[in-house]
């Protein structure tokens, strides 16, 4: 199978929100990644329900969201009803991550966790077979366009023989900083899904951009 490519709709221009939509949806990209930001689980805020519910409209893709907000469990029904195919929390904002996990599933929605720069994988053991995707984050969340951090892929490399030896079907997502000179290595070291923003969307030809990543 080859990595699928979620394009970050954080770098994209909100002001012409639709031809960047349209542009991902012809393009070779596969899933739409949105990243969703409180201001106290990172120190920024990105956008909420009104918008993700416009770019559904639109998408015709699956919408990946990425919630980076404390007690995520307050709106797990919410971001169902606006749209979102997969929803992922992170481990260091939940209290009870097992019944968060569930909860999302039994709504329809593919399940995520996503890990800070700082969190070890081993510390996923207990629920990667519950889960649908595990997010690592490349850099620490909160803006696009940072420096990626290299011993994202000694995590990957661990993350994917955990899921190897328990036999679980979960994909790998690697978010921030990915670009064309590191996403061969993370593919080699087991990512399933690269997320990239200002690569993309600053480029001159984004769409053959996303292309490039497709194939890298
Ligand atoms: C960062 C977000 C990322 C961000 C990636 O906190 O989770 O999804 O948009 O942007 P780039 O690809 O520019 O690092
Ligand atoms: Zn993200």
């Amino acid at each position: 199978m080859s990595q699928l490519i979620a394009p970050s709709l954080l770098s994209a221009d909100f002001a012409n929100l639709q031809r960047d939509i349209e542009m991902i949806n012809s393009s070779a990209a596969d899933w739409f990644h949105i990243d969703v930001m409180d201001g106290l689980f990172v120190p920024n805020i990105s956008f909420g329900f009104p918008v993700i519910q416009h770019i559904k409209k639109h998408a015709s893709k699956p919408l990946d969201v990425h919630l980076m907000i404390v007690d995520p469990d307050r709106f797990i029904d919410e971001f169902k009803n606006v749209g979102a195919d997969v929803l992922t929390v992170h481990y260091e904002a939940c209290n009870h991550l097992h019944r968060t996990v569930q909860r999302i599933k039994s709504l329809g929605m593919g399940a995520g966790v996503s890990l800070n720069p700082h969190t070890p994988v081993s510390l996923l053991e207990d629920i990667l077979p519950d889960t649908d995707l595990i997010l690592i984050m490349s850099v620490n969340p909160g803006f696009g366009g940072q420096k990626f951090i290299e011993n994202t892929y000694k995590k990957v490399s661990e993350l994917k023989n955990m899921i190897i030896k328990t036999g679980a079907k979960t994909l790998i997502e690697v978010d921030g900083g990915v670009d064309l000179n590191n996403a061969r290595k993370l593919i080699d070291a087991g990512a399933d899904v690269l997320v990239a923003g200002s690569f993309v969307f600053k480029s001159t030809q984004p769409s053959k951009t996303i292309e490039e990543l497709k194939n890298a």
